[in-house]
C-alpha cells in the first residue's frame, strides 16, 4: 500500500473514532467547538504561574505600591535591552568606549537602548530599596515569611553587584575610576586584602582581564543568580498563601478572607502598573541620555574621585572611620542586624499592620527626624572638632578612629533605644522598627552628603 493510502485511512480511522465519542459524549464536540483563542492561551499561561484566586484584601495598592511588581518589570527590561547591548558591545580597553560611542552615533535607537538600560538599572534599585521598607514597615518578614526576607537581602546583593559590574564597562572616566576607588578598599580587608584585590580585579592595577571579567559576571552570572533567586523568591510568596494580610493598627489578625479571580482582579492592575512604568522610563529616555564621559585615562584622575552614588554612603563613611570599620566591620554588622530582623523574639507579631501600631507610627518619626538631626551634627563635629587619632595618641588607628567612635554611636543608639522604650512605654517591635528608622534614615543622609556636599578633595562643599 501507498504511504498516503495508508495516511489517510488512518484520518478516516481517527475521525471515525472521534465521531463516536462525540455521540456516546456529546460535551465533548461542544468544546471542540469553543473557539480558543489568544486570551485562552495566555489565560492559561498565567495560571501556570499564578495562583486562581486571590484574597481580596491583599489587592488594596496601599499594601505593596505595586513596588515588587515594578522590581520585576525592570528586571526583565534589564534583561531586554541588556540582550540587544551585547550585539554592538566589545568588552576590550581598547576597543569598549568606542563601541559605546559607536553605538549611540550609528546604531539605530542605539542611543535609545543605552539610555533605557541605564535608567532601569538605577531605577531598580531604588525600587528594590523601596519594596525593602515597605516589607519592613508591614512586618512582611515575621514567620511564615522570613525566609523570603533572606532571599530578598539575597536579591539586593545581587542587584547591587549587577550595578557595579555594569559601571565599567563603557570604560570612561567615570567608570574607570569608580572602580578603581571602589577596589582600592579591598586593601584595607585584614589579612587577605591584597589577594582579594588581586583577584576582582584580575592583577595589580584594573585592566583588560578586569573588565573581560566583569563583562562575563554582569552578562551571564549574575541575571543567572538573579533569576533563580527571583524564582525562590516567588515561590515563597505561593508558600506563605500570598502577601501579608493588610489590616487596621487595632484590628485583629483578619482570616484569609474573599477570594477573587487572579484573572483579571490582579493581572489587570499589574499590567496597568507596569504599562505606566514602562511609559515613564521609555520618555524619560527619550530626553536624557545616559551619561558617558572622556575615554577612560589610567594617568589622570578627576578630583574628587567618587563611587557609583548607591556605594556613596560608605565613601562617606571612609571619610570618618578607619578603612577596616567603614567598609568590613560596620557592613558585615548592617547585613547581620538586617537578617536577624525576623529573628528577634518579639512577644506579639503585627504582620500587615503599617508601622506596627499608632504609637509605632509617632515612634517611627521620632527615629526620622533623630537621624536627621543627629547624622549632619555627627559629619560636622568629625569634620570640624574632633580627631580621635591625636586625642588618643598612642594606639592604632583601628581603636582610636574605629573601635572608639563605634562605641560611642553604639552606645548612643542603646541609649536612645532604653530612653525611647521607657519614656512611650513601647514594645520591642515599636523600638526596633524606631531603631531601623533612625540608621536608615542616617544612611541616606550620609549618601546625600557624599553625592552632593563633597567637593574637591572630597572636602565638605556646596553642591
Ligand atoms: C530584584 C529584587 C526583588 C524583586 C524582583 C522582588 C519581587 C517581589 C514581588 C513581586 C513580591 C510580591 C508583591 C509585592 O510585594 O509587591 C515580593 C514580595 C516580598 N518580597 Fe520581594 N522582591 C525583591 C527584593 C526584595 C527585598 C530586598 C526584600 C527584603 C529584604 C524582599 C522581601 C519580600 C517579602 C518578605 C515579600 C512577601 C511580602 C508579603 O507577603 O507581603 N524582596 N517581592
Amino acid at each position: 500500500m501507498k504511504p498516503t493510502q495508508q495516511n489517510h485511512s488512518v484520518a478516516e480511522q481517527l475521525s471515525l473514532i472521534r465521531r463516536i465519542g462525540y455521540s456516546i459524549f456529546p460535551g465533548m464536540a461542544r468544546q471542540r467547538e469553543k473557539p480558543r483563542g489568544y486570551r485562552h492561551f495566555f489565560n492559561t499561561l498565567i495560571l501556570h504561574f499564578r495562583p486562581r484566586a486571590v484574597p481580596e484584601r491583599t489587592l488594596r495598592f496601599t499594601l505593596t505600591w505595586g513596588l515588587g511588581g515594578m522590581a520585576v518589570v525592570l528586571v526583565f527590561m534589564l534583561l531586554g535591552t541588556g540582550l540587544l547591548l551585547k550585539f554592538a558591545y566589545e568588552p576590550f580597553p581598547g576597543r569598549a568606549y568606542d563601541s559605546i560611542l559607536r553605538l549611540q552615533n550609528e546604531v539605530l535607537f542605539g542611543q535609545l537602548i543605552r539610555n533605557i538600560h541605564h535608567w532601569s538599572a538605577n531605577l531598580l534599585l531604588v525600587v528594590v530599596f523601596l519594596h525593602f521598607l515597605r516589607v519592613f514597615f508591614t512586618g512582611a518578614f515575621h514567620p511564615p515569611r522570613q525566609f523570603n526576607w533572606i532571599f530578598g537581602l539575597g536579591l539586593f546583593l545581587t542587584v547591587l553587584l549587577s550595578n557595579f559590574t555594569g559601571y565599567l564597562l563603557p570604560w570612561d572616566q567615570l567608570a574607570y575610576w569608580a572602580i578603581t576607588i571602589c577596589t582600592g578598599m579591598l586593601e584595607y580587608m585584614p589579612f587577605v586584602g591584597a589577594e582579594v584585590q588581586h583577584w576582582i580585579r584580575s592583577g595589580r592595577e584594573i585592566g583588560p582581564a578586569t573588565l573581560s571579567n566583569f563583562y562575563a559576571i554582569h552578562t551571564a552570572i549574575l541575571p543567572a543568580c538573579i533569576i533563580i533567586l527571583m524564582a525562590f523568591h516567588f515561590w515563597r510568596v505561593r508558600k506563605a498563601g500570598g502577601l501579608v494580610m493588610p489590616r487596621g493598627p487595632d484590628e485583629d489578625a483578619p482570616s484569609r478572607g474573599e477570594t477573587v479571580p487572579t484573572i483579571p482582579n490582579l493581572i489587570l492592575r499589574e499590567v496597568v502598573v507596569a504599562l505606566v512604568l514602562i511609559a515613564i522610563i521609555m520618555a524619560w529616555s527619550v530626553f536624557f541620555n545616559a551619561p558617558l564621559e572622556a575615554k577612560a585615562n589610567p594617568g589622570l584622575s578627576p578630583n574628587p574621585t567618587k563611587a557609583p552614588w548607591y556605594f556613596m554612603g560608605f565613601q562617606e563613611m571612609l571619610l570618618h572611620f578607619h578603612p577596616l570599620f567603614a567598609l568590613f566591620v560596620i557592613p558585615f554588622l548592617i547585613m547581620f542586624a538586617l537578617v536577624s530582623i525576623p529573628y528577634i523574639r518579639y512577644p506579639e507579631r503585627t504582620a500587615g499592620v503599617w508601622f506596627v501600631s499608632l504609637k509605632g507610627r509617632r515612634m517611627a518619626l521620632v527615629g526620622a527626624v533623630a537621624g536627621t538631626i543627629a547624622t549632619p551634627i555627627g559629619i560636622l563635629i568629625d569634620e570640624y572638632m574632633i580627631d580621635f587619632v591625636a586625642w588618643v595618641p598612642g594606639v592604632p588607628s583601628a581603636i582610636s578612629n574605629g573601635v572608639i567612635p563605634l562605641a560611642i554611636i553604639l552606645a548612643g543608639a542603646w541609649g536612645f533605644y532604653s530612653m525611647t522604650k521607657r519614656r512611650y512605654a513601647a514594645t520591642k517591635e515599636e523600638t526596633v522598627q524606631m531603631i531601623f528608622v533612625f540608621f536608615v534614615t542616617a544612611f541616606v543622609i550620609l549618601t546625600v552628603t557624599g553625592i552632593w556636599f563633597r567637593g574637591t578633595a572630597m572636602k565638605l562643599a556646596w553642591p
